[in-house]
């Protein structure tokens, strides 16, 4: 197989490898790296799971998605959107990249251009080019303050737009489209026949009074989204690899037809595990976010008080912070910060060609061992 440019090592793993192997020796390492929900996936998921496969749910499932899951999230986005979606209008996942990239190869074809909001989730660019290695990808840079230039998203159309991916609230800046910029989106694709794949991952991770606006509430453009959603980051649940996908059932028959051959089905019990969600209230959450939210503010009164620029995230895990003061690329930075403090961040490069100038800190660690990081990182920039 021809691996293009895009389909890189990803520079996420990178630089937390780099930080694994110098914890092996014996350093102390303040990984602010990966995005992990630093809770612990909550008990009744636990329980539904450990009955399920107590009860024999160890076989294969429908390659859909168990139907008690599949009704679960229908009626769920029904109940939200009133919008119509049956079973057959979602698929389960091992995991939201696997929903992503399904949506993707069963949308694109040769010669289709895509456009990414440039900075992207890292696996986007190579996950398009191994759906479909001919695709071209128009990116379109945030502005600098991580708001949307609508106009540019408008330029960047053209008769060849196949689909747009979208992902807010955005890993990395924080971003948080706002509804009207939700409502332009959803025009642009109507007006142009192209699809909007949007990767709601961190909807419920919103603070400080943010609302997100899920692409759901735009069932007049229902035929041509596909929402990619699942559990990794709201329920801490990485590690049980689950997701899913809500959209058109033509376009879903087709992520079928890959999870069939590639995948069979997403692990039977795990997914009875799920049906927990539903039946449950996500009480975790507000604490959590409240923690999230104190982190945030951590972050950015250390560097703003050592007179650095910072745009708050509004959502999410990270901070995607300005390190143009420095001089050297985010590799670069990142790899010195690394070598004299312990802290491990990521490089701003590997979330699109502009943001060679800004790292990737995350805020899904430890209350302690951000407080130490932000010691450490003063000492370094005075
Ligand atoms: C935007 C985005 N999409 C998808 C994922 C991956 O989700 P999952 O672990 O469920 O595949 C992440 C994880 O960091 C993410 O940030």
């Amino acid at each position: 197989m021809l691996f293009s440019k895009e389909v890189g090592e990803s520079l996420t793993y990178k630089f937390a490898q780099a930080a694994g192997e110098m914890r092996a020796q014996g350093k102390e390492i303040l990984s602010l790296g990966l995005g992990e929900p630093d809770f612990k996936t909550p008990q009744y998921v636990f329980d539904a799971t450990v009955k399920a496969m107590e009860e024999g749910h160890t076989h294969y499932s429908a390659t859909q998605g168990l139907p008690e899951l599949r009704n679960l999230i229908a009626d769920d986005y029904n109940k939200r959107f009133s919008s119509e979606y049956k079973r057959n209008n979602v698929i389960v996942t091992p995991g939201i990249k696997a929903a992503v990239y399904f949506a993707l190869a069963s949308v694109l074809e040769p010669g289709d251009e895509i456009i990414l909001l440039s900075p992207y989730y890292v696996s986007y660019p190579a996950m398009v080019k191994l759906a479909e290695p001919t695709a071209e990808i128009k990116y379109v840079s945030l502005n600098r303050d991580f708001t949307l230039d609508i106009e540019a998203v408008r330029a960047a159309v053209s008769e060849r737009t196949k689909a747009i991916l979208v992902n807010s609230p955005n890993n990395p800046t924080g971003m948080v489209l706002s509804a009207d910029e939700v409502a332009v989106i959803c025009e642009l694709a109507k007006e142009n026949n192209f699809y909007i794949i949007s990767d709601e991952v961190y909807e419920k991770l919103a603070y400080n009074g943010t609302v997100v606006t899920s692409f759901g509430e735009h069932q007049e453009i229902a035929d041509k989204l596909i929402i990619c959603n699942g559990y990794s980051k709201s329920h801490a649940m990485t590690g049980w690899r689950l997701g899913f996908a809500i959209g058109p059932s033509d376009i879903l028959a087709k992520m079928n037809k890959l999870q069939q051959h590639i995948n069979t089905n997403t692990c039977t019990f795990i997914q009875k595990g799920a049906c927990a969600v539903y039946h449950n209230e996500p009480d975790h959450l507000p604490a959590y976010i409240e923690q999230l939210e104190k982190r945030v503010e951590l972050f950015d009164t250390t560097v703003t008080s050592m007179g650095k620029r910072n745009v708050r995230p509004a959502a999410g895990f990270f901070n995607f912070w300005d390190i143009s003061f420095a001089g050297v690329d985010s590799n670069t930075f990142c790899a010195e910060l690394l070598k004299k403090t312990g802290i491990a961040t990521t490089p701003g490069i590997a979330f699109g060609a502009d943001w060679d100038d800004h790292i990737r800190v995350s805020l899904a660690v430890d209350d302690k061992v951000l407080e130490r990081a932000m010691e450490l990182l003063t000492g370094y920039i005075k």
